[in-house]
């Protein structure tokens, strides 16, 4: 399998840029997700790994080998769309087997090679059908299987899922993991779905407007946001931003005002802020609780979610609109009535005007 290296990698259509300086090392047999809204990019940059596109500037090694100016076939690689690109009038096995009889593969090798694959995504006995006559899922296997086949040295997928129900997709999202597994591969995946991208991922690439904002494991993405747009983008149901006065700032970190709460110190590395300004103060609905007590942030409930195992409350804290607060399934909350909220401001993030994450300050352990 192989190593993939983006250097410096900048596309221009015309006069508009789609994507920004990209650099990224992905790792043999790694699982890494290109994640990020509509429009950002990231079919562009799959397609530009793939050949099928070509960098303005930059330069792509796959295995250590520069393969910028190299024809997709020498690449190695193999893509999966998110239309399943099957032939209609061939079988199953016909359409599997459609880049080995191409490659002018001998039979028993071929038929060797068409029955493994189908067998990893058990088709075996579907081998016989034409496409119509498979379920969605069942097509995207095949369209899998065809890619297996070729034995690329890495696997790309663009959105491969997004035409299945949820159901489906948390099924074939499963599959997929356990194919990854299987074939010991490396795969790069685009979706712009957090959920696929957090679940399938070893790291995730999350890109904005053909900028890459932050290279890191899931947990790292989600417990560890470099800017806002990562903290807003990972975790669902999403995080709460609440724009705060900034009281102070000195050595133990800043000091905010919070909405019923007053003054709270929050120990984040504090050097560039200035004192008077705002800064944003970011929260996960499932780091809040119910206080049983007279203090905390005041929410004024607007809808309750009953989930069995969880209730969604959404609401307004000061003067920010759909705040959500992710609390326990047994939670008893009436619409229109004020809870009081209470968060750790261990758990809290600070972000900048520039929308960066202001680090965490290591306490020492004595003080913890
Ligand atoms: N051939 C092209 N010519 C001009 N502009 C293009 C071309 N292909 C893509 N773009 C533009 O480049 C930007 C990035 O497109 P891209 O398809 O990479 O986005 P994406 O992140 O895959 O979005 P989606 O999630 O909707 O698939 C978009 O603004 C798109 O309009
Ligand atoms: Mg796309």
């Amino acid at each position: 399998m192989a190593t993939v290296s983006l250097k410096s990698i900048n596309k221009w259509f015309d006069t508009s840029q789609v994507l920004n300086d990209i650099s990224l090392d992905i790792e043999d047999k790694e699982f890494v997700v290109f994640v990020g809204p509509s429009g950002c990019g990231k079919t562009t940059l799959l397609r530009i790994v793939a050949g099928l596109e070509e960098a303005t500037t930059g330069e792509i090694e796959i295995d250590g080998i520069e393969v910028s100016s190299a024809h997709p076939i020498e690449r190695g690689i193999s893509m999966v769309f998110q239309s399943y690109a099957l032939y209609p009038h061939l079988t199953v096995f016909e359409n599997i087997a459609f880049p080995l009889r191409v490659a002018k593969m001998p039979k028993t090798e071929l038929e060797e090679q068409v029955m493994r694959a189908a067998e990893t995504l058990q088709l075996t006995d579907r081998l016989q059908h034409k496409p119509g006559q498979l379920s969605g899922g069942q097509r995207q296997r095949v369209a899998i299987g065809r890619s297996i086949v070729r034995q690329p040295k890495v696997f790309l997928f663009d959105e491969p899922l997004s035409n299945l129900d949820a159901a489906l997709r948390g099924e074939m999202r499963v599959e997929l993991a356990k194919l990854h597994k299987s074939l010991d591969a490396t795969m790069i995946y685009v979706t712009h779905d957090q959920v696929e991208a957090m679940t399938l991922a070893d790291r995730i690439v999350v890109i904005s407007e053909g900028r890459l904002e932050q290279f890191g494991t899931p947990m790292e993405l989600y417990h560890r946001p470099k800017t806002k747009f990562v903290a807003g983008f990972i975790g669902n149901p999403k995080m709460n931003f609440l724009k705060v006065p900034c009281l102070s700032s000195n050595s133990s970190g800043v000091t905010l005002k919070l909405p019923d709460i007053g003054e709270q110190l929050l120990p984040v590395e504090a050097d560039t802020v200035e004192e008077g300004g705002n800064l944003e103060v970011g929260i996960r609905p499932e780091d809040f609780s119910l206080s049983d007590t007279d203090k905390g942030m005041p929410m004024k409930v607007e809808v309750v979610e009953h989930l069995g195992g969880s209730t969604m409350v959404y609401g307004s804290v000061a003067d920010h609109l759909n705040f959500c607060a992710l609390l326990p399934g047994d939670t008893e909350v009436s619409d229109d009535s004020v809870v009081k909220l209470e968060v750790n401001p261990a758990s809290m993030h600070v972000f900048n005007s520039n929308g960066d994450a202001m680090r965490r300050r290591e306490i020492p352990a004595m003080h913890r």
